[in-house]
């Protein structure tokens, strides 16, 4: 039996639609959202309405990409959260509708699972192996960073959180503080590759068991920067590469610190990071090191699984398919959702 997904993601600024068949990724398609580069950091209302104009020519280029019809698509999956609430109502609404017009089932998915599910994802021509389980994962996106292990049945045990920011927010506040547009993420990586790591010392966070904290390390940089500045007003413009290359280290050596002792504690060696900061070439490069020094098998998504992405969604819907997981016409988008 071959079984054919269309799936939505809309939980913040970017409408995705992707088909997936029998776990792979026939088509991707992703409408990146401009407008809110001007306001540094996303606004829900613009959001909510690119969305709206978006979603029916992202999901006609996603079944027309797959080279499929309407008529061979099994089950309509979204995002139900969590987000921006305006956004996943899109999202959902266009969801059940199509749902309801084709009469097929509606599925639901948690966005915080669909990252670390984006491990299996399949890309036809491509073979590649996939976890086995139990699977270690650390989840770091926009706003979650967590440690998780993926359990036999895909159910999620959360080892640890952050306490206050995500590494996401950490890279993001940071990079606003530096003059540089949101999301500064990617540019804090590309500025980081030029630059010297060893440059700065910033503090890392003293936190307990396998929870994270990064509101400690964007203070401290911020009062760095401000007394820096009082002496040479260009100082930023001058250390921009070596300041990235020094916040940049820091954020993956607290990362890091805590997924050594979760992989110690749980005697999982099946490894993987998912989620926007998944795509730091930083954190890909420190993992693939770490791996030679210890049993690991580490898992690194491709760089479009990385961030928000309707295929991570579409997989997670896969497998909530074939347990027949589906959803009523009467679901709602939830802004909160934990991934346990
Ligand atoms: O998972 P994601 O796309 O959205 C959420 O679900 O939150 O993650 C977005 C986050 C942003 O904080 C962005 O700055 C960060 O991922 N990000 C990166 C990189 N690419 C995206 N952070 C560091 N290095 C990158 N290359
Ligand atoms: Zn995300």
């Amino acid at each position: 039996m071959s079984v054919t997904i269309l799936a939505i993601e809309s939980s913040c600024d970017d409408t995705s639609a992707s088909i997936i068949r029998d776990g792979y990724m026939l088509s991707n398609l992703i409408a990146n959202q401009d407008v809110h580069r001007l306001y540094g950091g996303v606004v829900p209302e613009l959001a909510s309405r690119a969305h709206q104009a978006n979603i029916i020519p992202v999901v006609d280029q996603a079944i027309i990409q797959a080279g499929i019809s309407q008529d061979e698509i099994d089950a309509v999956a979204f995002t139900r959260g969590p987000g921006l609430l305006g956004s996943l109502l899109v999202g959902a609404s266009f969801a059940k509708g199509y749902a309801l017009a084709q009469s097929i089932p509606l599925i639901e998915v948690n966005h915080l699972k669909a990252h670390v599910m984006s491990h299996w994802i399949k890309v036809p021509g491509k073979e590649m192996p996939l976890p086995e389980l139990p699977f270690l994962c650390l989840l770091v996106s926009g706003g979650h960073t967590q440690l998780l292990i993926v359990k036999d049945d895909f159910s999620i045990q959360e080892l640890g959180s952050t306490i206050d920011d995500a590494a996401g927010e950490a890279f993001d506040k940071c990079a606003k503080v530096m003059g540089l547009t949101y999301p500064g993420g990617p540019l804090i990586d590309s500025y980081a590759s030029k630059g010297n790591k060893d440059a700065f010392k910033f503090t890392r966070p003293r936190i307990a068991d396998l929870n994270y904290s990064f509101s400690g390390l964007k203070t401290n940089f911020l009062y760095f920067l401000r007394d820096r500045i009082k002496e040479d007003k260009d100082f930023i413009a001058k250390n921009i590469e070596d300041l990235s290359a020094s916040l940049q280290q820091t954020i993956i050596d607290i990362l890091l610190d805590k997924l050594v002792k979760a992989a110690n504690k749980s005697g999982i060696n099946q490894i993987g990071i998912a989620g926007g900061v998944a795509a730091n070439s930083g954190l890909r490069s420190r993992l693939l090191e770490e791996a030679k020094h210890r049993d690991w098998e580490v898992f690194l998504p491709e760089f479009r699984f990385t961030t928000d992405n309707a295929a991570m969604i579409g997989i997670t819907a896969y497998y909530k398919y074939l347990n027949k997981e589906f959803t009523g016409q009467g679901t709602s988008p939830l802004a909160r959702y934990s991934i346990t």
